[in-house]
């Protein structure tokens, strides 16, 4: 890329009343996300020099989930042009490219913005790069109007183009990159003389064409990559293409997915090599795998780091603070919580291993659990290296087992034990000889004699 120094301004004080939420539309998350977090992320590939994200005061959150970007209010909404009016103050005397975007395009890739860039620092020294697409159905989206030389002479809203303009495919995604020494005589010059009464940043081309500034459209070939959320529909379909993205970026970099559309990663999943993935994993935020890692089908992992050749699954969960060792087993229908296995430990079915450390090569029985919460403390379970765990125990911490010792299946032990000692909480047996053949044969006696008197009576 040219050098030069870039900014971003990213509006995000519109009220997103189509997607009927509490939270503010661009804090709804894709692949576990929020849209603003996608955006800032695609920004950092740039490595701006200053980042403003125009806020609206009603929506502290949003302020404080993009911290430390600078923020600037916009109070009250009077248009996309007064949005990025809003953020100037915050520029100060910055000169250099300005790209203004919109907080609801989560799928806007650095390559995009980088491009925008490039053209308006290109031939003719443009004060503004549009980004251009082509939707099937351009319905609400601006008009770009170029001229004859392929240059852009105006942006014209829907509501306000004419039939021949309606005709026009190529439509405004959203995103322009601005001439930051220009951009200020520009945004200062836009009118509210309009069908909606909205200072518009689309205003801005035609300005720039008056004051005999040249501006450009960039065509985008991806329409899928501006789409802008504005419903939970959209929504949804954002998050499809997002995950078809990720799955794409996961099998290039060397993963086996068995069945890529049933396995749902988060923006921040990090996988190694040769890493295989059956159907129906969900990958929530914070998971890091190392490579030649097997998840088995149906696991549900979240906030979770799983070592080099560990096997998950099938139909495991691993919950924050799960850091699986390197060639750790977790088994079917284990949840593991706030616990550290280390090396070769196996965990292989129906348990719950909360709050705890488990040593390597530690063999957890099926069915134990560790009884980590009283109702009002979470407290912690230390399980030595070696330490073999029997059937069904349940360890009621604060609890500690030694390196190499047993406990017997069915054990409940809320006392420490010393390294390899058994320890066994089960009374014995009472074992009686011919028991159950005396029972069968008085039972069976008595259903036929009530038999017998059902049919006299
Ligand atoms: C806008 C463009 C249109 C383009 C389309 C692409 C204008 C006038 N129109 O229309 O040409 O084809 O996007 O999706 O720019 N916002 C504020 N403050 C405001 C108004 C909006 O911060 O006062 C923010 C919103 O939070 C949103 C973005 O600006 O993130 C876009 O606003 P929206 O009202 O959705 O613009 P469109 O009508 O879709
Ligand atoms: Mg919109």
């Amino acid at each position: 890329m040219s050098k030069g120094e870039i900014a971003a301004i990213l509006l995000a004080a519109g009220k997103g009343t189509r997607m009927k939420s509490a939270l503010p539309k661009v804090l709804h998350p894709v692949a576990n996300m929020p849209m603003i977090g996608h955006l800032l992320a695609a920004l950092d590939g740039l490595a701006p020099a200053k980042s403003v994200v125009v806020v609206s005061p009603d929506q502290p959150s949003v302020s404080d989930y993009v911290a430390p970007a600078v923020t600037a209010i916009q109070d009250p909404p009077l248009g996309t042009g007064h949005a990025a009016s809003a953020a100037l103050p915050a520029l100060g005397d910055f000169a250099g490219d300005v790209l203004v975007m919109f907080g609801d395009t989560p799928l806007l890739t650095p390559d995009t913005m980088r491009a925008l860039v490039e053209a308006r620092r290109g031939p003719g020294d443009p004060a503004v790069a549009v980004l251009g697409f082509r939707p099937d159905d351009p319905a609400e989206y601006g008009r770009l109007v170029t001229d004859a030389a392929g240059g852009l002479t105006e942006i014209v809203e829907a509501r306000e183009a004419s039939p021949e303009q309606l005709e026009i495919g190529l439509c405004n995604a959203g995103i322009m990159a601005f001439d930051g020494a220009r951009l200020s005589k520009l945004l200062g010059t836009i009118s509210n003389d309009n069908a909606k009464g909205e200072y518009y940043m689309t205003d801005a081309i035609a300005i720039a064409r008056e004051k005999g500034w040249s501006c450009i459209a960039v065509e985008t070939d991806d329409p899928e990559e501006v789409m802008g959320v504005n419903s939970r529909a959209d929504l949804a379909m954002a998050e499809a293409a997002m995950q078809e993205r990720l799955r794409a970026a996961a099998m290039a970099r060397g993963a086996t997915l068995i069945d890529p559309a049933s396995v749902w990663f988060s923006a921040d999943t990090v996988l190694g090599q040769d890493v295989t993935i059956a159907p129906n994993v969900w990958f929530g935020p914070g998971v890091t795998v190392a490579d030649k890692v097997d998840i088995r089908a149906f696991c549900h992992i979240e906030g979770a780091r799983i070592s080099e050749g560990a096997i998950i699954g099938p139909f495991a969960r691993l919950r924050p603070g799960a850091d699986i060792g390197r060639d750790v087993h977790i088994g079917n229908y284990v949840e593991i919580k706030e616990a550290t296995l280390e090396e070769g430990a196996k965990a292989n079915h129906l348990s719950y291993i909360g709050d705890s450390f488990v040593g390597a090569g530690a063999n957890i029985g099926a069915g134990t659990i560790t009884c980590n919460y009283d109702g009002f403390f979470k407290s912690r379970t230390e399980i030595g290296a070696g330490a073999f765990i029997g059937s069904n125990t349940a360890l009621v911490a604060p609890v500690k087992v030694g390196d190499g010792a047993i406990t017997g299946a069915g054990s409940t032990l809320s006392r420490d034990v010393p390294p390899d000692a058994l320890a066994v909480t089960r009374a014995s047996a009472d074992v009686r000889e011919g028991w159950a053949a005396k029972f069968r044969k008085r039972k069976s006696a008595e259903k036929e004699a009530a038999k017998k008197k059902d049919k006299a009576g």
